[in-house]
């Protein structure tokens, strides 16, 4: 921890979000939404018809600036999320990477057997500058008591996207090829683990508080590939981080994990975990040291639909993770057709509840 963080820390005045993350339980709660930028703000539509399609949108400081920002002044979440996409990496690696409106991303296909290696490492992560740039800017502008989050995509879900072409398959091709190959696949893995490191690295130095890997795609595994797929590669990336002096708390989010959580957690190193939609909050608060922050859980389509079923359940999960770390959040992203005055009411909601 920095000497600046340990003085806050001591006088109680550190970020509220970024102290949960250090472990320690927080009231009230503090709470940021996966996806909080995104479409379903105008503002946000407004910006993105300024650049010249999504890459350019994620490439461009003075756009992703205000739209990292644009959540916090319109719902004063305690957390910012860096905004790019976990497929930066993959384009910077020179895989083409293309989002097509109502079909999502599109990405070049690496070979069976391939590499993701044909940019030189210090080269990619250099192509990505404009991101750090972004961080910069976000950071000089955010508030005291807010924190900044960074984010790259885990090797599994990044690499998916290169072997399937495209997300939201039935990862039948990249998972054949784990059980076929897995010394190729390693490699492969490897290749991401390494650019991660270095580009979530470049994050950290450039001023975010905390950083978040996004495995989207880990649900549905057999336990044994989820070992070599998901937990292997995040507990390597978190080794890395640290070889490359990253001190800030690191999030894993290995999206559909059941009941491999628990091995997630233990294994690869992360300070906190995301919870999807799915968890279970008896399992949960048995399975996971009582000190490990969590974050997640509530349904975007129970956001989607508001009233008295959204808020029962909103305080249904304070009070279920109480005894706990806990930052409130969703289980996935904001859905683009989401109303703002559930947003806004969520967040009412979770500053009112208290503990006590
Ligand atoms: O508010 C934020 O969360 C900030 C930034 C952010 C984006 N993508 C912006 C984005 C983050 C953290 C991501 C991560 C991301 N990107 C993930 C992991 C999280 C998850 O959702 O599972 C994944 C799998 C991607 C890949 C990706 N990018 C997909 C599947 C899509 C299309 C889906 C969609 O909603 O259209 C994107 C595009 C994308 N990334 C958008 C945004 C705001 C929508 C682009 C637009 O049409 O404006």
């Amino acid at each position: 921890m920095l000497d600046e963080e340990e003085d806050q820390m001591a006088n109680g005045s550190l970020k509220p979000l970024l102290n949960v993350l250090h472990g320690n339980r927080q009231d009230p709660v503090p709470i940021w939404m996966m996806r909080q930028a995104g479409r379903h703000l105008p503002e946000y539509m407004e910006l993105r018809g300024r650049a010249n399609g999504f890459l350019d949108f994620c490439y461009t400081p003075s756009l992703a600036t205000e739209a990292t920002l644009q959540p916090i002044e319109r719902y004063d979440m305690d957390g910012a999320i860096l905004f790019a996409d976990i497929l930066l990496v993959l384009d910077a690696l020179g895989q083409c990477v293309r989002f097509e409106k109502g079909v999502g991303p599109i990405v070049e296909k690496v070979e069976k057997g391939g590499r993701l290696n044909k940019v030189p490492v210090q080269q990619a992560v250099e192509r990505l500058s404009p991101v750090y740039e972004t961080v910069s800017r976000v950071s000089s502008r955010l508030a005291d008591n807010k924190t900044l989050i960074g984010f790259a995509g885990a090797p599994w879900t990044v690499a998916l996207y290169a072997i399937e072409g495209r997300g939201g398959t039935d990862k039948s091709q990249a998972r054949i090829w784990a059980h076929q190959h897995p010394a190729e696949l390693a490699l492969l893995l490897d290749d991401l683990v390494e650019v991660t490191a270095h580009y979530m690295a470049a994050q950290a130095e450039a001023g975010v508080n905390a950083l978040m890997m996004f495995d989207s795609w880990a649900e549905g595994l057999p336990n044994d590939i989820f070992e070599q797929i998901i937990i292997e590669p995040n507990k390597k990336l978190v080794k890395r981080l640290r070889e490359l002096k990253v001190t800030v708390p690191v999030i894993g989010f290995p999206r559909g994990a059941g009941v491999m959580l628990p091995d997630f957690a233990d294994q690869t190193g992360v300070n906190a975990v995301g919870l999807d939609t799915a968890a279970l909050p008896s399992f949960i608060n048995r399975e996971l040291p009582v000190s490990m922050p969590v974050q997640g859980h509530l349904d975007p389509l129970l956001l989607m639909a508001g009233g008295d079923v959204m808020e029962r359940r909103v305080i249904e999960l304070l009070d279920a993770y109480r005894d706990r770390p806990h930052i409130f959040n969703l289980g996935h992203g904001v859905l683009p057709t989401t109303p703002i005055p559930h947003v806004e009411k969520v967040v009412e909601l979770v500053r009112a509840w208290s503990a006590d």
